[in-house]
């Protein structure tokens, strides 16, 4: 049986966790898959957050943060939660550690792109505040647009002029 939520541990992901991030990241995406080189190099990268939920038998999922220097914005690169692990709170889990190492790292705001058919990570981030604010069109390998997504992480977010979009 998988576990719950709160039988599973986050952590940051370490070299020996590469080849469950990539069967996590090649079970999830049929398109835009991140490549082997591009996780391994992920992990432990100074600019990015690599996250995983650990269970009792194996890595139920992984998710990345990129940052930039000076942005107050932490963009969610992606997020992938194994099948027999999903609708368990997961997802809801490892977001929430996102946002906060998003927090630590100094950032104010998360923003994220999703396919507009993807039922369960749009029900997802809505349910987690992210509002859309944007749509970026020819945005996938197969030409489907992204709707770009965006939650202010701390008050002080609100009380500045929110950043301007970037350029994809
Ligand atoms: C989208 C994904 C991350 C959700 O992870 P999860 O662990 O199943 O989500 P959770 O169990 O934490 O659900 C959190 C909330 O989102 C909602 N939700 C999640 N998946 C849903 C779905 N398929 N349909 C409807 N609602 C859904 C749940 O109802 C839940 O709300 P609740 O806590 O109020 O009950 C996971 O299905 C996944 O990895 N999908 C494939 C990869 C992917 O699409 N990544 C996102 C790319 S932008």
């Amino acid at each position: 049986m998988q576990p719950d939520a709160d039988e599973i541990h986050i952590r940051r992901a370490q070299k020996h966790d590469l080849d469950a991030i990539e069967r996590l990241e090649m079970a999830a995406f049929s398109h835009d898959q991140l490549p082997r080189d591009s996780l391994r190099y992920y992990i432990g990268a100074p600019s990015v957050s690599m996250l995983v939920a650990q269970g009792q038998d194996g890595l139920c999922a992984y998710a990345l943060v990129a940052f930039h220097r000076r942005s107050i914005v932490a963009r969610l690169y992606s997020i992938a939660v194994a099948a027999e692990c999903a609708g368990r709170g997961t997802g809801r889990k490892l977001m929430s550690a996102c946002e906060a190492s998003a927090r630590l790292r100094g950032a104010h705001w998360m923003r994220l792109e999703v396919r507009p058919d993807n039922a369960g990570a749009n029900a997802l981030y809505h349910k987690l505040g992210y509002r859309r604010f944007a749509e970026v069109e020819d945005f996938y390998e197969d030409g489907s647009n992204a709707l770009r997504l965006e939650k202010p992480l701390t008050a002080e977010a609100l009380t500045r002029p929110r950043p301007r979009p970037s350029r994809m």
